[in-house]
């Protein structure tokens, strides 16, 4: 039996004019309302489902273009400091900021909406986490092909991982970059630990130690006042570059990518780890949540064609007056992956599951599997054979503030016809993160008639509305059956109330850009988002398809992190 095809069980879905068992009421009603985040001491009001501005119209303006009352400003671009002779690296994705405070006044672990800030959270001072996903040799130093000298593969090396540096508002409502003893950079030579049962094993290369992140894309935080990055595209690193790689190969371990790496903000000498148990393939993001019996539960999504949506549950559980112990939650735990034809979470534990053990290579004799470090280490096909569905490209998943439900975008998948991609939204039985059991529904699909396209980064607000980022490739966006959405766009949806799932436009990026990373303030009168890949498709330094930023007089095209002003606040 093949798994089931995910355009079938969509179809099954979408024939059906109303859930049956996802209402809002009846999940809702299981979960204790959150408290606003900041500022207001009561209770939090009815949900806020109208916009908080005025739509903006699709558009192809090589600017970020905001609604009326709304600005940003850049704070970080590609090659500016981090700290002494250490620059912010090239195509930034995931941004998390982190109240300077935060070790001081706590994370809340039940407010799961972009990140736990404890109540008292600073929201004009921080450390702001951004990740890097890849970089752009032509744009970094003009390559136009053949063997990259050392000096030019270095560049490459310095400009992925992680840029971790404090922001600060200004009188002026600006947000500015601040020196720092806990700046710091991560890239392709910084050491991180491997933990879990994969630690050392064969599948690893037996090392303790893996060197360097590569292809990180989106993320998550941690009640406990860390961030995780998601190592994705690592494919296309460590290749010759006449095979169209990234020409690394003599200090490049593959099987030392493709993981879920913590990264501690608020301390800088701290190695990095990356968390076998949760998994090696195209890592996407993280969702993390703390289950009714304090268990962690992280669900994370694999990017790639026909590929599936996996939850981690943690062995121990969360002591939040204990935060070394708790950084030691994510090393071991029960891996799953989301079954949507039957709504069961399947385990893949190599000694518990059959079908792991008895999996063969295409030779028919051959095991695939020989132990759960195996398993880990290629969690797809151990995910296809214990019968998860592969579905169409999951990209950013998060947890409603209020209903516990979980949203995952599905970008697209063309082979299938999936040209414009689907946000669902899946409910554990009981609200209960831990379970085996969910059912799900069809939240929004894109296209001409919901205007929107490919989505990819989502954050809630704490009333419950979603800020989507768009990822038409850039190879296509606004050309053909993509041109009814101009550039990549921010969308605003209500998840309740007669506009639920309807996409209002709240923001449009520059030329060829993705637009990544959204994240608030505790507050939430700032929201930093990242601009990845502006001008990613021009064919030369001479004709260049976008000239963003445009700061310092420049016309060459930078990805950066701005924050954005002028929302009006949770
Ligand atoms: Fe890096 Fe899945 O987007
Ligand atoms: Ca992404
Ligand atoms: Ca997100
Ligand atoms: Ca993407």
């Amino acid at each position: 039996m093949t798994n089931k095809q995910w355009h079938d069980l969509i179809e099954q879905k979408m024939s059906r004019r109303s859930w049956l068992k996802l209402s809002i009421a009846a999940v809702g009603a299981a979960v204790a309302p959150i408290p606003a985040l900041t500022g207001s001491a009561a209770a939090a009001p009815a949900s806020r489902t109208a916009p908080p501005f005025s739509a903006i119209k699709a558009q192809k303006t090589d600017d970020l273009v905001l609604p009326r009352g709304y600005s940003y400003n850049v704070v970080r671009a590609f090659g500016d400091r981090i700290t002494d002779g250490e620059n912010f690296g090239y195509n930034a994705d995931y941004t998390q900021f982190m109240p300077i405070n935060g070790l001081d006044v706590g994370f809340d672990a039940k407010n799961y909406n972009s990140a736990f800030y404890g109540k008292g959270a600073s929201s004009s001072d921080g450390m702001l986490v951004v990740n890097h996903e890849y970089v752009n040799p032509m744009l970094i130093y003009g390559y136009t092909g053949g063997t990259k000298s050392q000096a030019q593969i270095d560049q490459e090396r310095a400009a992925v991982g992680l840029s971790v540096f404090r922001v600060q508002k200004n009188k002026n409502g600006q947000w500015g970059f601040a020196d720092d003893p806990m700046n710091r950079r991560i890239n392709a030579w910084t050491m991180a630990q491997f933990t879990g049962p994969a630690a050392g094993s064969s599948a690893v290369k037996g090392s303790a130690m893996a060197m360097g992140s590569v292809g990180n894309c989106s993320g998550g935080a941690t009640p406990w006042g860390t961030v995780l990055t998601c190592e994705e595209n690592v494919d296309e690193y460590g290749t010759a570059v006449d095979k169209g790689g990234a020409g690394w190969d003599s200090a490049y371990t593959k099987e030392h990518q493709g993981w879920v790496m913590e990264v501690d903000p608020y301390n800088p000498s701290s190695m990095p780890r990356k968390h076998t148990a949760l998994g090696r393939f195209r890592h996407e993001n993280v969702a993390v949540v703390v289950s009714s019996n304090n268990k962690v539960v992280a669900y994370m999504g694999d990017d790639k064609n026909d590929s599936c949506v996996y939850k981690f549950v943690s062995a121990g559980t969360y002591d939040p007056a204990n935060r070394e112990a708790n950084m030691r939650l994510l090393e071991s735990g029960d891996l799953y992956v989301a079954d949507f034809s039957t709504g069961k979470w399947r385990l893949l534990n190599y000694d518990k599951v059959e079908a792991l053990r008895t999996a063969l290579k295409a030779d028919g004799k051959t095991p695939v599997f020989t132990s759960q470090a195996d398993v880990l280490a290629d969690a797809r096909t151990a995910a296809l054979a214990a019968k998860g569905t592969p579905v169409d490209r999951p990209e950013d998943i998060e947890i409603h503030p209020k209903t516990g439900q979980v949203y995952i975008a599905l970008t697209n998948n063309t082979p299938h016809g999936n040209f414009h991609g689907q946000i669902v939204r899946l409910a554990e039985d009981n609200n209960n993160y831990e379970g085996q059991d969910f059912d799900w529904e069809l939240f929004a699909a894109g296209g001409p008639q919901s205007g929107f396209s490919s989505p990819d980064n989502m954050i809630f607000d704490p009333n419950g509305n979603l800020w989507m980022v768009t990822d038409i490739s850039s190879s296509r966006v606004g050309t053909g059956i993509y041109s009814f959405q101009g550039n990549n766009a921010m969308f605003f949806f209500a998840t309740e109330g007669p506009n639920a799932g309807k996409a209002v436009q709240f923001a449009s990026g520059p030329n060829e850009c993705e637009m990544t990373g959204q994240c608030w303030t505790p507050d939430g009168r700032t929201m930093f988002l990242a601009i990845q890949h502006p001008g990613e498709e021009s064919p030369s330094l001479d004709k260049l398809s976008s000239t963003w930023p445009r700061i310092n007089g420049e016309s060459y095209p930078r990805p950066a992190v701005v924050a954005v002003n002028g929302f009006k606040g949770f």
